[in-house]
């Protein structure tokens, strides 16, 4: 190829270009439509209910995103007819685990917020006993998913897209943060303290979707490190602008109760840092995640900078 052809590939590739609302769209139909296959209506007494209505019809779906968009970087599949079987699975468990996790987030016992994804939460119209089951069993269906009877994901894949979601979600992952979360109410933790909060409880399971997408392909050890680097960075992040929205934002917006970090007395960037810092802070992360896929040597990284971009820009 001339230097000439390989400039304009490469300008191709600029993120001006790239559209995220279409990249988006066609991925998450297909996320969509296999959630509601593999969620099935048939647990028994009224479970199945319960499990579907905490996981369907809401939510951005920024994991199962970040799963397809790290996979297709790294070579797994690059277009949405193809998408390869390890990635959809994947994509769909982490989505079944940030469900269970919302669920049981919003439990009495925990935050006891009563909308979520702008209906009112499981256990207010199913129970406290259905939505801990509905949680339980989500968490459950996420591993059945990584590990099919047939053949169609080599085992040494399933193998690692499980320890991958289980490190994640897990007590040194989202359960861990989620218990550092419930003990600091009314604590007032110093940055440092915040920070491993914010990257156990959220930050975790947005690295660990980049980790599992790196996982059904065969990325260098450059990018893999690179990977990594971005999932920490976006991962804080995002729970850095979810403080800022509980404040900057109403509940119609949000599709979940907004104000309730203050009324809780939660530790947050907002409560530590005051809005505009907190607000420096995230962008300052996206140049972290940025700078990272930079580094990556990957060819192509337009839907991650995109999402990163969506995580510290978004409204909701
Ligand atoms: C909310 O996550 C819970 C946090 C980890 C802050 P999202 O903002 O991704 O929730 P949905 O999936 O879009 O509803
Ligand atoms: C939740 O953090 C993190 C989870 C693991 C679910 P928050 O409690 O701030 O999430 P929201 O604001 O209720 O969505
Ligand atoms: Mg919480
Ligand atoms: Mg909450
Ligand atoms: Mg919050």
């Amino acid at each position: 190829m001339s230097e000439t052809v390989l400039d304009m590939a490469s300008a191709s590739l600029k993120a001006t270009d790239f559209d995220l609302a279409v990249w988006s769209r066609a991925r998450q139909l297909r996320v969509e439509q296999a959630l509601s296959d593999w969620v099935a209506p048939d647990a028994p007494a009224g479970l199945g209910d319960a499990m579907r209505y905490a996981v369907l019809d809401g939510g951005k779906r920024l994991r199962p995103l970040l799963v397809l968009a790290a996979s297709e970087a790294v070579g797994g599949s690059t277009s949405v007819v193809s998408f390869n079987e390890a990635a959809l699975r994947a994509a769909c468990a982490v989505e079944l685990i940030h469900a269970y996790s919302l669920v049981h987030d919003d439990m009495p016992c925990m935050d006891n917020d009563v909308l979520r994804r702008g209906k009112p939460t499981v256990h207010v119209r199913f129970g406290e006993a259905r939505a801990l089951l509905a949680g339980d069993a989500l968490q459950a269906l996420a591993f059945e998913l990584l590990t099919p009877d047939e053949a169609t994901v080599p085992p040494t894949v399933q193998a690692q897209l499980c320890r991958l979601l289980a490190l994640a979600a897990g007590s040194g992952g989202m359960a861990g943060g989620q218990a550092i979360d419930l003990a600091s109410v009314g604590v007032k933790l110093n940055e440092s303290q915040l920070r491993e909060m914010h990257r156990l409880k959220t930050g975790a399971l947005l690295q660990g979707s980049v980790m599992m997408g790196a996982a059904c392909g065969a990325p260098s050890a450059q990018a893999l490190a690179a990977l990594s680097a971005y999932g920490a960075a976006i991962g804080l992040a995002f729970q850095v602008v979810d403080d800022i929205l509980d404040v900057t934002a109403d509940s119609a917006t949000l599709g979940k109760t907004a104000g309730k970090d203050a009324d809780q007395d939660k530790p947050t960037y907002v409560s530590l840092l005051g809005l505009a810092r907190s607000q420096a802070y995230a962008q300052e992360l996206l140049v972290q995640a940025n700078e990272a896929l930079q580094a990556s040597g990957l060819h192509d990284t337009r839907a991650l900078r995109a999402l990163a971009d969506m995580v510290v820009n978004r409204v909701n």
